[in-house]
This record gives C-alpha cells, sequence and structure tokens, in this order.
C-alpha cells in the first residue's frame, strides 16, 4: 500500500517534520508533484536543514527516497541539495533514485517566471521565482525536457531548441534577466544529475509494493495551492491533492491506503492571493513572531490568519484525508481567545462550501471563538498531558471535518510530536 502525506492549507504545514518523524515507519518515501518551490524543514541531530527536492525520508536510516515523474527539478537546486545533506547522510546517492520522466527546469524558465511576475505587476502571483509554472506549461505544451534526456546524446541539441523558443517569449517582456550566467552551473548541475541513480520508477515502484513495502508519498505546497482546486490563479502550477499522487508516481488509485492531511492549529500563505481568515493586526504580527514565520525558500514572512475550517473541509473531502495531524499547537499556548473560521459570509449569506470565484468575493469569516489553555502544550508529552480547553478546541475541529486527528505537533523536533489514540 501506499499512504499519502498532504498539506491541507497554503502550504508550509510542517510537511517536511512530519515525515522525517513517520519516515521510521516506511521503507520508501516519495515525492510527486511541485519542485524546489517547496522548502521542507526538519531537525537532524539540533541542525535545521530545508529539503526543496529532496524527499524527507533521508535522515531516516535505510529508507529508500524517490524522486517521481510529477516533480519538476531544477539540477542546479538538486545539485547543491545533494552535497549540502551528503555530510549528514553518506549513504544518500544509494537511497536516492530520480524518475527517468521528471521533468528540467531550466535557466530559460527561471527567466519567464521572473518576466511573467513582473509584467502582472500588482496581480502578481508572488511565485518563488524557480520556474515552477514555466517548466509545468512546457510538459502539458509537449515540449519540455526530461531526466531521461540527459542520458542521451542529443540532449545538449533538445535543450538549445528549446531555450531559442524560450528567447522568443522573452523578448515579448521588456524584462531583462542575464540568465545566461545561470547556464554554466546548469550544465555542471546536469554532470551531477547523470550520476544519481535514475531509473523506470512506475516499474522500480511497482516491484516494491509487490514485495510488501511500505510507500509514503509526500505532497510539496498545499491543497489550495492546487492548480485546479486552490485559489486560482493564485495557486502553484501541479496537483497537489491525494489524486496528484497516482498521475505523479504512476500508481493506481486502489493502492492508495491511508491519506495524512497537514494542518496548522491556525493558518499562514506566503505569496498573493486570497486568505479569508488573515489578520492584518497585532494579532496577525503575534502569531508571525510566534511560530517563526518566515518562509524557508524565500524567506518572506508569511501572512498569518485564524484555522479556517471551510477550506480545511474542502481540502480533507477532495483527498479523502483519513487522518488529520495538526501542526504548531504549541504556537497558540500564547493567544486568548483562539478563533476557528466555520462559514463564509457571501452577499450576506453564510456558506460553508469554499467559492469558485474567492478571488473576486469580498469574504467575511464566521468565527466560534475557545478561550485559551491554561497550560502551555509546548511541555505535554503525551494525549493525557493536553489542557482541557485545548482538547475541546481539538474535539470541535474533529466533529466538524469528520476525520480524526492522530497527531498533535508542539515543536520543531522529530519527537515533538503526541499521538493521539
Ligand atoms: P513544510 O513546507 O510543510 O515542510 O513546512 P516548512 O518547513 O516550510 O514550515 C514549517 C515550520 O514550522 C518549520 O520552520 C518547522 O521547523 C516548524 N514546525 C513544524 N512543526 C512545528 C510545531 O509543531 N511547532 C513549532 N513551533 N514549529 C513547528
Ligand atoms: P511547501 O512545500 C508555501 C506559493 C508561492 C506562490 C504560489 C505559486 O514548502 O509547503 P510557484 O513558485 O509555485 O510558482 O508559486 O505558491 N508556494 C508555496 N507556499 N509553501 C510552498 O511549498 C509553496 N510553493 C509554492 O508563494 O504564492
Ligand atoms: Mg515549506
Amino acid at each position: 500500500m501506499i499512504d499519502v502525506l498532504l498539506g491541507l492549507q497554503w502550504g508550509d504545514e510542517g510537511k517536511g517534520k512530519i515525515v522525517d518523524f513517520l519516515a521510521r515507519k516506511y521503507d520508501i518515501i516519495a515525492r510527486f508533484q511541485g519542485g524546489p518551490n517547496a522548502g521542507h524543514t526538519l531537525y537532524v541531530n539540533g541542525n535545521k536543514v530545508v529539503l526543496h527536492t529532496i524527499p524527507s525520508g533521508v535522515f531516516q536510516e535505510g529508507c529508500l527516497n524517490l524522486i517521481g515523474n510529477g516533480v519538476v527539478i531544477d539540477p542546479v537546486t538538486l545539485k547543491a541539495e545533494v552535497q549540502k545533506i551528503e555530510g549528514l547522510c553518506p549513504d544518500l546517492k544509494q537511497r536516492l533514485f530520480v524518475s527517468q520522466r521528471a521533468h528540467l527546469i531550466l535557466p530559460t524558465h527561471r527567466a519567464l517566471d521572473a518576466a511573467s511576475e513582473a509584467a502582472k505587476g500588482a496581480e502578481k502571483i508572488g511565485s518563488t521565482l524557480k520556474g515552477i509554472g514555466p517548466a509545468y506549461m512546457d510538459k502539458t505544451g509537449r515540449n519540455g525536457l526530461r531526466v531521461g534526456d540527459v542520458l542521451s546524446p542529443s540532449f545538449k541539441e533538445k535543450y538549445d531548441k528549446l531555450t531559442q523558443k524560450h528567447l522568443q517569449m522573452l523578448r515579448q517582456y521588456d524584462h531583462i534577466i542575464d540568465w545566461q550566467q545561470w547556464e554554466q552551473p546548469f550544465f555542471d548541475a546536469i554532470e551531477a544529475l547523470r550520476t544519481l541513480q535514475i531509473i523506470n520508477a512506475e516499474y522500480w515502484l511497482d516491484e516494491q509494493l509487490k514485495a510488501g513495502k511500505k510507500v509514503l508519498a509526500e505532497g510539496a505546497q498545499g491543497s489550495m495551492l492546487d492548480i485546479d482546486f486552490g485559489t486560482y490563479p493564485f495557486v502553484t502550477s501541479s496537483n497537489t491533492i491525494a489524486a496528484g499522487v497516482c498521475n505523479g508516481l504512476g500508481v493506481s488509485p486502489s493502492r492508495v491506503g491511508e491519506v495524512y492531511g497537514i494542518t496548522k492549529a491556525y493558518c499562514t500563505r506566503v505569496g498573493g492571493g486570497p486568505f479569508p481568515t488573515e489578520l492584518e493586526d497585532e494579532t496577525g504580527e503575534a502569531l508571525r513572531k510566534a511560530g517563526a514565520e518566515f518562509g524557508a525558500t524565500t524567506g518572506r514572512p508569511r501572512r498569518c490568519g485564524w484555522i479556517d475550517l471551510v477550506a480545511l473541509r474542502y481540502a480533507v473531502m477532495l483527498s479523502g484525508v483519513t487522518q488529520l495531524i495538526v501542526t504548531k499547537a504549541d504556537v497558540m499556548d500564547e493567544f486568548d481567545p483562539v478563533k476557528v473560521a466555520t462559514a463564509y459570509r457571501v452577499d450576506g449569506k453564510e456558506t460553508r462550501e469554499f467559492p469558485y470565484d474567492i478571488c473576486d468575493q469580498q469574504i467575511e469569516p464566521v468565527y466560534e471563538t475557545f478561550e485559551g489553555w491554561d497550560r502551555p502544550i509546548a511541555e505535554c508529552h503525551n494525549a493525557e498531558d493536553l489542557p482541557q480547553k485545548f482538547r475541546d478546541y481539538c474535539k470541535f475541529v474533529e466533529d466538524y471535518l469528520q476525520t480524526r486527528i492522530a497527531y498533535i505537533s508542539n515543536g520543531t523536533g522529530r519527537d515533538q510530536l503526541i499521538e493521539i489514540s
């Protein structure tokens, strides 16, 4: 069976930390979508590590890690990541596998991302500028280069052809980018990519599953950034929901088992786009400070607000989430009261459905208010320690989402996680 772990909000829910913990129960961790726009933070023996392309199972001894066909890879970022963490896990290259079918991010994809964002002006998406959108456009436009191509003698020819096409596109923008400076590092990184285990991953996974191996698919971004169901056009360019696992790894839906959905005890978003429960006041500022909410990839301050059960219920429905994981519960220790959005008021009418045209609507969230708790969750070690008022809050969330909470995370460390039986 293949289990799935996804972010249910706008990304940065703490997926890296949770996968690093859960990896002890799995043989393989596989990324199925996204690319170096992701920043998954984990702590290894007290050292902070941020992973962008490599799955978060690398620090679990013996665990194999697959970068699936649905991922877009920037060889430069991948090379830097391999170099950075090889010191911490010397057998990394034996445990890391890359699908032949994963698409490549070229220097000109990054240039196109920057030019497109600059042209949008105030309406910009707030992209991480890693070339994600342009690389997926070339994939669906049937022009892309794939990892398997780097082993072909005609790779340079294919690269030149695609780059020429991009240069024509770049001429339409009056945004000058010195992308040529990125070319040599790109070709150096292609050399490094050739030394990795490039495989026919869907067959490999099938064999592993038939041999009874346990696989966990690690999502990147979050459900509300999904290309189809997120707050379009303020989204990323891949399917971040559970459905993305099947086409991002080449596995059948019948093989999918548990679907873990991660949510913070509050909510954040980085970049542009609607965020109904955003707090642009001192409470929002206090959440940013208490939760150290600055982007792991770009360092940008994250927008902060209360947890949004309307959006969460939508995300749970889309992915068939079977178990919830609530992270950063400790951050809420300082807040009293704690609010939870249970409906949206749109044009004077209350709804529990996530609107299609959310970008054009004025949304007023309807809140349920909870008293803060008197004992810090940060100091709890098991479910019995948790303060009653926090348990009431959890029970409310579980009832609303009709899904059980399996874990509460109360700190950045791998073991700062409380299992709820
Ligand atoms: P990801 O993209 O979903 O992997 O999340 P990020 O790594 O971008 O952001 C999550 C941040 O919260 C990281 O800095 C984590 O170290 C931190 N974090 C994760 N879980 C917890 C938690 O339970 N409590 C606190 N205080 N921090 C956490
Ligand atoms: P992880 O995996 C938070 C956001 C960007 C921007 C939008 C589109 O760490 O949770 P893109 O670079 O994909 O063109 O950006 O999506 N975004 C993320 N926000 N966490 C992420 O990844 C994100 N990846 C992309 O900020 O608003
Ligand atoms: Mg992140």
